[in-house]
């Protein structure tokens, strides 16, 4: 009697602890925080979301000032010069008849030469250019080249002028101060894009568009360049840490307000959710082997 109880729990207890390891394993934060794994970058958008972390080639180095903006996640990325020669040839086929040669301007299109990677990577990447209708207001659209063209594009127009410009951020918001981020973004960004960042319209046809898709990276580099109608902020306006937490703010609140999973579960995100997964699921599978077992 006492060896078949002993037996009717440990198979369950088994199957529980087996659960919660396994649990354990997928709901830890280092799992979710992980970069998307390279080979299921299904779109180009979240591509390049994770270019800017490990697995494309550039390294985030010691530029020029960048010591504050390490301190501050806001990290510019060196591009390798392996990368011109290839951006070189997409630029001659897909810019120069507007940029024209050596990225100097046209009389059809601005000079591109100084404004820096950072630049030149918001444009591209976020489908602006390159542009199809040189009358309007250039436009989000699905980028026509993967993360790494788009990098080597921008490390070519780069090469005319070394160091000058604003530089591609990897932006590690491990730090952000949200409600400092919140009250910045109200300051300085609601007026134009509203302060759920839905967008809005502004003068004579322009518009601020909605925040809900930029990643952290082009949000830093829309900060810093001002693309368009857009006033661009330096480190004197909006300090490296200041910028942070508005990206922090924009890709977190904003772009989440509501909670997915149907809960919020105080907002803790993945820990909080894990432990109420096992538990959930721990109990259930508990409360079903003790079933089976009473009736065997
Ligand atoms: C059909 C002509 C055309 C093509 C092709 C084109 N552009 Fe542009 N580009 C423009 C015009 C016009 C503007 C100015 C638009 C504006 O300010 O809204 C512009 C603006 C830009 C800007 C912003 C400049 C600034 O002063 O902020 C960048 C960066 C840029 N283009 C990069 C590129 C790259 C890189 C390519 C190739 C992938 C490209 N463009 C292809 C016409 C073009
Ligand atoms: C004066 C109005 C104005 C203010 C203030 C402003 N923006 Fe913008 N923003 C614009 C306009 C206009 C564009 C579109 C530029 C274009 O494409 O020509 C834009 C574009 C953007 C984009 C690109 C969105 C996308 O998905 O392509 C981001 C990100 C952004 N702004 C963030 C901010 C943040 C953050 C602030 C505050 C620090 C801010 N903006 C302040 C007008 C503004």
């Amino acid at each position: 009697m006492r060896r078949l109880l002993r037996a009717r729990l440990l198979v369950p207890a088994g199957v529980a602890a087996g659960v919660a390891a396994a649990g354990l394993l997928t709901f830890t934060p280092a799992a979710q925080a992980g970069t998307a794994p390279s080979g299921s970058s299904s779109s180009a958008s979240s591509l390049h979301a994770s270019t800017a972390s490990a697995s494309v080639a550039p390294t985030t180095s010691g530029a020029a000032g960048s010591a504050s903006a390490k301190a501050a996640g806001i990290n510019p990325v060196t591009l390798p010069s392996s990368y011109i020669a290839p951006g070189e040839a997409l630029f001659a086929a897909n810019c120069a008849s507007c940029h024209g040669t050596d990225a100097v301007g046209t009389s059809r299109a601005p000079n591109l030469q100084g404004l820096g990677a950072g630049t030149i990577d918001f444009w591209v990447s976020t489908g602006r250019m390159p542009l199809a209708d040189p009358t309007e207001q250039a436009v989000r659209k699905p980028p026509r080249f993967n993360a790494l063209q788009t990098l080597e594009i921008a490390a070519y127009v780069q090469s005319f002028t070394p160091g000058v410009g604003v530089p591609i951020y990897h932006v590690n918001l491990s730090q952000a101060n949200l409600a400092q981020g919140q009250s910045l973004f109200t300051l300085n960004c609601a007026a134009c894009h509203t302060i759920t960042g839905a967008g809005d319209a502004l003068a004579d046809g322009a518009f601020a568009p909605s925040l809900h898709v930029a990643t952290p990276t082009q949000i830093i580099e829309a900060i810093r360049t001002g693309p368009g109608n857009m006033p661009h902020f330096s480190a004197g306006n909006i300090t490296n840490a200041q910028a942070r937490d508005i990206v922090a703010y924009v890709h977190e609140v904003i772009q989440h307000p509501t909670n997915r999973g149907g809960f919020g579960l105080g907002g803790n995100g993945p820990v909080a959710e894990g432990f109420v997964a096992l538990l959930i699921g721990v109990g259930g599978l508990l409360l079903v082997a003790f079933w089976i077992g009473e009736r065997a």
